[in-house]
């Protein structure tokens, strides 16, 4: 096999592929919503996971501000709406919501957070303050308060995808506007 040197620049595409995700809020009686490829898990108890959101998204503003946001894992079938949350900004466009097609619900444990209507797993966070982080990168860190996943795609404590049909798989992207639905399922034994 031939291997390709790429600038490691681009070196986090490689690792990239874990699920989109879209991170909404709401502040003030304003609601946004952008996706977001740059998440990642970072302990378990207390569960806690780091995302990469510029400055310049107005989510992160009123993200900072409530201290609260929901990450949802959406569906290839939305990728219309997910273009359009991650292509405009609420600060240049008041309509992006309405635009972008997105559908919100939330439950009565959710403190009020949107949560995005045909997702199928949604994290309520709330933010970990880092003055360091803050400092020095776009990073945020976060501890997720609860979690909710939709029944059909899990089974047993976890992931169970071999019946979903691609349209409503979790996406992976890996930039220049390539998203892949879940692959095929490779068990081993005795591993958690
Ligand atoms: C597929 C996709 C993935 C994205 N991933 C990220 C990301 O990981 N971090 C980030 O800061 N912005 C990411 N963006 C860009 C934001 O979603 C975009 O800046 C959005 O318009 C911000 O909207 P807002 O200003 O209304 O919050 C992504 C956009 C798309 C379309």
């Amino acid at each position: 096999m031939a291997i390709l040197s790429i600038d490691p620049d681009r070196a986090a595409r490689l690792l990239n592929i874990g699920p989109l995700v879209i991170v909404s809020t709401t502040y003030q009686g304003i609601t946004n919503a952008m996706p977001l490829a740059w998440i990642c898990p970072m302990g378990y108890n207390p569960a806690t996971i780091s995302l990469v959101m510029n400055r310049g998204a107005y989510t992160r503003v009123l993200v900072e501000k409530s201290g609260h946001f929901m990450v949802q894992i959406p569906v290839a079938d939305q990728l219309d709406t997910i273009i359009s949350l991650g292509t405009q900004s609420l600060a240049d466009n008041p309509n992006k919501l309405a635009e972008s097609g997105l559908e919100l619900f939330t439950v009565e444990e959710a403190r009020g957070l949107p949560m995005m209507q045909g997702a199928v797993a949604w994290l309520l966070c709330s933010l970990i303050p880092d003055q360091y982080l803050n400092e020095h990168s776009n990073m945020l860190i976060a501890r997720v308060e609860q979690a909710w996943v939709a029944e059909e795609v899990f089974d047993n404590g976890y992931w169970d995808l071999d019946n979903c049909p691609p349209e409503k798989s979790p996406l992976h992207y890996v930039a220049g506007g390539k998203f892949y639905t879940v692959g095929k399922k490779i068990e081993v034994a005795n591993l958690d």
